[in-house]
């Protein structure tokens, strides 16, 4: 069983990100540094180091219960037992994955800039999604990207905060995405 479940990580990226993990692998990336905001266990974040040409992977998470986006508790369970796992996960890759205990936003000052990709996965609000793309689209490299996967109509604050986002900044991305994955390239 365990088997399989390595063996599925190795070959196929999760469903989830299907889409930006296959269309980052066509690209000509060496040596990846990558962030994931809400990076949870890290079950992402095995399928990331095993298809993509990672360096480094920040992987961010509060690691702590807060009220979703629908105005209940979120149902993630212990922070401390989740942070465990994801170390536990994480560990076979040594330096190359940095698990990280805090706030999607407030760390950013503390991860260097020219990154090639930031995945934004955290509390879906409009603020917070618009506050991500904000804090991160600056800190990557011409060339790098940022995504999600709630796009979609019934996930409209972060809908509207990626289409605002797009707006706001027409002229330095490229915006692109398949079913409920949007990335955003930055051109300049
Ligand atoms: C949908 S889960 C992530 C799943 C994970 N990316 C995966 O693919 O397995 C959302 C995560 O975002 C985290 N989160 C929510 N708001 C956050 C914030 N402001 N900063 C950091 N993490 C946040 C939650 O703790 C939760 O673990």
């Amino acid at each position: 069983m365990r088997i399989l479940y390595q063996l599925r990580r190795k070959l196929l990226p999760r469903y989830r990100t299907l889409r930006v993990t296959n269309m980052l692998k066509k690209q000509k990336f060496k040596d990846m540094v990558v962030v994931e905001l809400g990076s949870n266990t890290c079950k992402n974040a095995v399928t990331w180091m095993y298809n993509l040409p990672i360096k480094k992977a920040y992987l961010v998470d509060l690691f702590n219960n807060y009220i979703t986006f629908e105005g209940k508790m979120d149902n993630y369970g212990d922070g401390n037992i989740r942070f465990a796992k994801a170390v536990k996960r994480m560990k076979k890759f040594g330096d190359k994955a940095k698990v990280i205990k805090a706030d999607a936003i407030k760390v950013a000052e503390s991860i260097p800039d020219n990154l090639d990709y930031v995945r934004i996965d955290i509390n879906p609000t409009y603020d917070l999604t618009l506050k991500a793309l904000e804090t991160w689209f600056p800190k990557l490299k011409i060339g790098g990207y940022i995504s999600g996967h709630g796009f979609r109509s019934t996930n409209i604050e972060e809908t509207r905060a990626v289409l605002n986002f797009i707006d706001n900044h027409q002229d330095s991305l490229s915006f692109s995405g398949r079913c409920n994955e949007y990335w955003i390239k930055k051109e300049k």
